[in-house]
Parts: C-alpha cells; sequence; structure tokens
C-alpha cells in the first residue's frame, strides 16, 4: 500500500477525523497497532490523540523498520485549542521532542480539536488527570498556559469539540502534495 491513514485513538476523536479522511481520499485507514506491514508506504498520513504531550501509538509506528515514507503528515488531535499560536508552539515543542529530527524536519503538521469525556476514563487516566488538576490549580494564575486554562476549563466535563469540517484546508494541502 503506497499511501495510508494510521490513527491512534484511544476514545474515537482521532478515529473519527481519519474516517473522514479516508472517506473523502479513498486512502485505506489502519489503527497503529494493527500497522504492522509498512513495506513500501511512501505516504503516510498519521493521526493521533495527544496523551501528555505526546501521540498515541507515533513512536511505535516510527520504530517499525519499514517506516520509511518520502512524505508524512501528522494530524494532532487533542483538547487544547490549536486556534491559539501559544498552544501550537507547545504541542510543537513536544513533538520536536520526541520526534528524531530528520523526520521532525520532512513532517508537514497540523493540529485538531478532539474531545474528552471524564466518565469514560479508564482508571489510569482518571487518575493522571486529577494528579495534574491538582498540580495546575496550585500555580499562580499569571503564569498558566492556554493549554493549562484549556485543562482546567474542561477538567471533570463531557466537551467535545470534534469538527471534521476543519481537516478541509488540511486536506486540500495534503491532496496538492499527493
Ligand atoms: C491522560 C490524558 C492526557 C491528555 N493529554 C493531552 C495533552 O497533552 N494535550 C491535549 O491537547 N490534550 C490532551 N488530552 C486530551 C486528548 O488529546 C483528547 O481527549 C483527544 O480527543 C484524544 O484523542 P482520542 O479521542 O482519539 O483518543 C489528554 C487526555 C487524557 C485522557
Amino acid at each position: 500500500m503506497e499511501t495510508q491513514i494510521i490513527y491512534g485513538s484511544q476514545y474515537g476523536a482521532a478515529k473519527r477525523y481519519a474516517h473522514r479522511m479516508a472517506e473523502r481520499t479513498g486512502i485505506p485507514m489502519i489503527p497503529y497497532d494493527k500497522a504492522e506491514d509498512l513495506t513500501g508506504c511512501s505516504t503516510i498520513i498519521y493521526i493521533g490523540g495527544l496523551y501528555a504531550g505526546g501521540v498515541l501509538g507515533l513512536a511505535r509506528t516510527m520504530r517499525n523498520p519499514n517506516f520509511k515514507p518520502k512524505r508524512w503528515f501528522l494530524i494532532t488531535v487533542g483538547v487544547s485549542d490549536p486556534q491559539d499560536e501559544e498552544t501550537r508552539r507547545a504541542i510543537r515543542e513536544q513533538l520536536q521532542k520526541q520526534i528524531p529530527q530528520e523526520w521532525f524536519s520532512k513532517a508537514q503538521i497540523f493540529h485538531l480539536r478532539g474531545a474528552l469525556d471524564y466518565e469514560a476514563l479508564k482508571p489510569s487516566h482518571r487518575i493522571l488527570m486529577s494528579l495534574l488538576y491538582h498540580r495546575t490549580k496550585k500555580q499562580d494564575a499569571e503564569t498558566l498556559s492556554a493549554e493549562d486554562r484549556a485543562f482546567l476549563e474542561t477538567y471533570q466535563k463531557k466537551v467535545d469539540f470534534v469538527d471534521l469540517n476543519q481537516l478541509e484546508p488540511i486536506l486540500e494541502q495534503i491532496q496538492n502534495e499527493l
């Protein structure tokens, strides 16, 4: 398969975007934990949920010895608002730390907004979020980043910021390059 959409999604938001992308382009989609054979895969569109700054499944996918795309696109899906410049910068800084430089410089990176339903979180995630909440809440309000504020505002709530229309400009850009 020359072009693949690979997605990493725990609660479904990244999967919804991947599904729309597959529908609009005809490119097959596969979850990261099933994307074992990347032989001959020259273009990868990776769509993954953000978890503590990391992209779900990306590290594992990149460890695949056949991860050698000629071009690749990375679309992150997080609860913080990527319209905010500071948020985008923070996400990218985190990405740069986890993606080897040669692949980071090759990537075309986009950001979309996801969803969060605290009642549906698995216990380990609930505990992590609670720890993070209490730590963030103690911080001086002036030192909070836009990401921190978004986190505090959505804590314990059910929010769904998925907007499939936000995929359109990304799709256009990707299609121009395929
Ligand atoms: C444990 C945990 C950590 C998270 N960390 C981040 C984060 O660092 N940045 C962010 O924007 N969103 C973060 N989120 C929100 C998720 O990125 C959001 O729920 C997204 O929709 C997840 O994708 P998925 O629904 O496809 O799994 C976190 C959510 C959980 C449960």
